[in-house]
């Protein structure tokens, strides 16, 4: 039997319709396990391209939607951090002004094919692991 190997590692998972994800509209905000903790991330359309990153500021490591799912500035040109208005460039998650210095969004994945958009986890960030069945919930 063939060992698990780097294809085991960017095996798509499938995030949304291409459809759900407007033109510099509201991002799908998606759990994920950064380096085995758990973190959200979140893919919007930018340019026509999805682009996604892991939800922490590269400031300080905190979530930054000004709502769920709301990035974009009132421009609807750049990554906003709700908390101290550092500014990111959408397509490539660099630091464009404000306190991320020379920061930038750690960026996953991400292809858009046919009609639905896939997420890559890498070894770094992975999907969520599946919820235990609860005691209750089990036959008998
Ligand atoms: S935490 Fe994002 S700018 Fe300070």
């Amino acid at each position: 039997m063939p060992e698990p190997g780097p294809a085991a590692e960017t095996t798509p998972l499938r995030l949304c319709a291409g459809a759900d994800l407007a033109e510099k509209g509201k991002a799908l905000v998606f759990d994920v396990l950064l380096w085995g903790q758990p973190a959200r991330a979140f893919a919007l359309r930018f340019d026509g391209r999805v682009v996604a990153y892991i939800n922490r500021c590269a400031h300080v490591p905190v979530e930054m939607d000004w709502q769920p799912g709301e990035f974009l500035d009132s421009s609807r040109e750049w990554i906003l951090c709700s908390i101290h208005g550092a500014a990111y460039e959408p397509a490539t998650g660099r630091c464009v002004g404000g306190p991320c210095g020379r920061g930038r969004l750690r960026a996953l994945r991400v292809e858009e094919r046919g009609s639905q958009v896939y997420w890559y986890p890498c070894a770094a960030v992975r999907p969520p692991l599946p919820a235990e069945p609860s005691a209750e919930s089990s036959p008998p």
